[in-house]
């Protein structure tokens, strides 16, 4: 037959702390009461183990427990790993303690849709490292970068003009959104069936309005917006209300309630677009930074939209 390793049986480590407690005190009832658990769950989780091994760990003479060679054996087993393991969670907590600090973020309003979602996972197993969030429309986070005021900045448009590290991150599209109940909605458009709609745009240095003006720019269209607006959600409430149309990163509508808006089907959009985590070539990243670096360019398997 076949020898099974001790680390492929259905051993527990719950069960080696109970079977370490029991063995100590030579009393069920006492391990009990240091677990907070009744007495029988106690007794499954030792004989569980016994199962598991094949081998009877205590042994009861008169009125008291033994260990046996077995239980003897499994004693000294269970508290070498357990002493691994406690060397392990220290080596971590020193690496931890290393990569805590302030980590300040600089990023584009769209990136408050994909930052979190790095954020979360990041502070849980960082949660030393103290994080200050910077949201501005694209030429704000160019100012903050040029006086290098954060140590790492998410944008969609990096400027170009500077020696920065660019690692691109996610898709970020821009759509054509329209109120619910359009009359195009479902159609296959072109943008020049378009033109006569009030456009609502973004504001001058918003990286969104630039990828339009670009993409407009390559296909010959001219962009004239009937209304400026500095935010993001203030344009999907101007579109929900009838205002005219937008083109706006497929991520901002995430929470707008089903039936507000809608996403036109136009010819040449989305217009590709994608998030960069952006640094200063040069400039010397603290641990933090690193390990947010590190944490962000892994690909995850977690959409950022919703399939
Ligand atoms: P914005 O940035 O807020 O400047 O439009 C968005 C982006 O570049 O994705």
């Amino acid at each position: 037959m076949k020898r099974q390793h001790f680390h492929t049986r259905q051993t527990t480590f719950r069960q080696l702390e109970t079977f370490l407690l029991v063995a100590e005190r030579l009393s069920v009832t006492e391990a009990a009461r240091v677990l907070h658990l009744a007495q029988p769950s106690v007794s499954t989780q030792i004989a569980k183990l016994e199962q598991s091994l094949g081998l009877k760990l205590f042994e009861q003479i008169g009125k008291r427990l033994h260990l046996t060679d077995a239980g003897k054996e499994v004693q000294a087993g269970a508290r070498q790993i357990f002493a691994a393991l406690d060397h392990l969670d220290m080596r971590l907590a020193h690496l931890n303690g290393l990569t805590a600090g302030q980590l300040r973020l600089g990023a584009v309003t769209t990136a408050k849709y994909l930052v979190p979602r790095l954020l979360g996972p990041f502070c849980r197993q960082y949660p030393q490292v103290e994080v200050e969030l910077n949201i501005a429309n694209r030429s704000e986070v160019i100012r903050r970068l040029e006086r290098n005021l954060d140590d790492l900045y998410v944008f969609s448009q990096p400027p170009r003009h500077l020696d920065l590290d660019v690692v691109p991150l996610a898709d970020n599209p821009l759509v054509v959104i329209a109120p619910a109940g359009h009359r195009f909605a479902g159609k296959r458009l072109r943008w020049e069936q378009l033109v006569d709609e009030p456009f609502l745009s973004r504001e001058p240095g918003s990286g969104t309005r630039l990828a339009i003006e670009e993409h407009f720019a390559r296909f010959g269209w001219t962009v004239r917006p009937q209304m400026t607006i500095e935010s993001n959600e203030a344009i999907k409430e101007s579109v929900a209300a009838g205002l005219g149309i937008a083109i706006l990163s497929r991520h901002t509508l995430i929470h707008t309630a089903p039936g507000n808006l809608v996403e036109l089907d136009v010819e040449g959009f989305p217009i590709p677009n994608r998030w960069y985590l952006v640094r200063w070539r040069t400039k010397n990243p603290s641990p933090a930074a690193q390990a947010f670096s590190r944490f962000a360019e892994i690909p995850s398997d977690t959409p950022v939209l919703p399939q």
